[in-house]
């Protein structure tokens, strides 16, 4: 199995996965769609988060009690289902991204999943769709795993309509390693934005070493 954490042997990956709660038929079954989808050369086969990392998020969002999130870049859903999961039957997540293609295979997921009713896709910029949503503190968590470059507007944009002691939580922080070693405009935002997180007074920040980097942030 190729490791999603690049710091991890492949075994050691496997090692992590069978020591976490397992994925259901639904979720693995959306895991290998999206694989073939790469197979196939017809989408990235790093764009959907690693599995760990999905459990993490549906256990975290448990253990916070959302019930109110956002989340922007969705691809074919992996992420939007395990946070929808952890949200209870009357929570509602806002899932912004602009294709149309890549939300219609998430759906089907949800659906599948009995989580639908809590699922909003809103396609289009993500920037001008989070823009939209109402500036009031209300969200408990957000995730952001779309454009690199467009990350420190997203958390701009955030910290009104999050709630105090809410959570965002941004993916990708690591860029692979390449933090060190920046070489793309993705990359040089990625490590110009966690210099700026990291002694943002407006949140307490860290950034977690779990797969390609997840950097949590909460609002003070
Ligand atoms: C890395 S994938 C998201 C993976 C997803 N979180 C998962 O676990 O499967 C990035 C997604 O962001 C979307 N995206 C990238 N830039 C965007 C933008 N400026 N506005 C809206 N969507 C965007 C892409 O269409 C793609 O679906």
């Amino acid at each position: 199995m190729t490791p999603r954490s690049f710091l991890l042997t492949p075994e050691l990956a496997d090692h992590v996965r069978a020591s976490s709660e397992p994925l259901d038929e639904v979720a693995a079954a959306l895991v290998a769609e999206t694989a073939a989808l790469a197979e196939r050369g017809e989408a990235s086969p790093t764009y959907q988060i690693a599995v760990e990392q999905g459990v993490f998020m549906q256990l975290l969002t448990r253990a916070l009690g959302v019930r109110r999130a956002v989340e922007i870049g969705t691809f074919t859903g992996f992420s939007a289902l395990c946070i929808a999961r952890g949200m209870p039957a009357d929570g509602s997540l806002v899932c912004l991204d602009r294709s149309e293609e890549w939300t219609a295979i998430a759906r089907r997921y949800w659906e599948r999943a009995g989580v639908s009713d809590r699922i909003e896709v809103r396609l289009g910029e993500a920037l001008e769709s989070l823009r939209a949503l109402p500036a009031e503190p209300v969200l408990d968590l957000a995730f952001v795993d779309a454009d690199k470059t467009g990350y420190p507007a997203y958390v701009e944009e955030l910290h009104p309509r999050v709630r105090p002691d809410g959570v965002v939580l941004l993916d990708n922080t690591l860029r692979g390693g390449r933090v060190l070693d920046p070489r793309s405009e993705d990359d040089h935002a990625v490590v110009a934005l966690n210099a700026a997180l990291a002694s943002d007074p407006r949140w307490e920040t860290v950034l977690l070493p779990l797969a390609d980097g997840l950097t949590m942030l909460r609002k003070r």
